[in-house]
């Protein structure tokens, strides 16, 4: 399997597979993207249009083509880096965020999809009511591990809270189990998730 780990490494691979589909064999990048940089040897220039999204609270101006996952605007653009890069199959829920709300899969979903859904990540989610319990009970109960499914497990964990306020085993289970965990943290997980539910205001 590929493993794209940079937004730059993204775009060349996609150029490059789109060269093969039109002529046979790979070529080099075609894409030039300023924000970007590493990783995309520019041929010739892409006509992007600047795109305003609702990220964090804030209204944040990136240059990306629709396709690129917004996973890769996060990190690499805007350098919201607490979002991981895991599978990028939406596999293993390392690049949970908070598109409108619900727990998505950012490394699967274009930017050009987002639209003016409210995008939340791991870096201000601990500013919401919910997400404060979650990180208060993450602390309380000692979750994590080597941590780098971590901010994951706590989006997904939030975005279930915010929908159903009392959880029990069953809709845990059903929420985060498309989070994996490498450390087998799942059973101080599903205990924080109620700790945090039952410290509700
Ligand atoms: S990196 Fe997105 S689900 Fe694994
Ligand atoms: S804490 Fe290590 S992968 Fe989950």
């Amino acid at each position: 399997m590929v493993q794209l780990r940079t937004a730059g490494a993204w775009l060349a691979f996609r150029d490059a597979t789109q060269r093969a589909g039109d002529c046979g064999e790979p070529q080099g990048s075609s894409i030039e993207h300023p924000e970007v940089g590493a990783g995309s040897a520019a041929t010739e220039v892409d006509v992007l249009q600047p795109r305003t999204l609702q990220i964090n609270g804030e209204a944040r101006t990136v240059t990306a083509p629709d396709d690129m996952p917004l996973l890769w605007v996060l990190r690499d653009i805007l350098g919201l880096t607490g979002t991981k890069f895991g599978c990028g199959i939406a596999q293993c829920g390392a690049c949970t965020v908070h598109v409108g709300g619900a727990a998505v899969r950012s490394c699967l979903l274009p930017v050009g999809s987002v639209g003016a859904r409210p995008v939340t990540t791991i870096e201000r989610v601990g500013e919401t009511e919910a997400g404060a319990r979650v990180q208060d009970a993450w602390l309380e109960l000692e979750v994590v591990q080597c941590g780098y499914c971590q901010s994951g497990q706590i989006m997904s964990a939030t975005a279930l809270l915010n929908r159903i306020p009392r959880p029990d085993d069953a809709d845990i289970d059903a929420a985060m189990a498309g989070n994996i965990c490498r450390c087998g943290t799942y059973i101080r997980i599903r205990d924080a998730i109620k700790r945090a539910a039952s410290a509700r205001a």
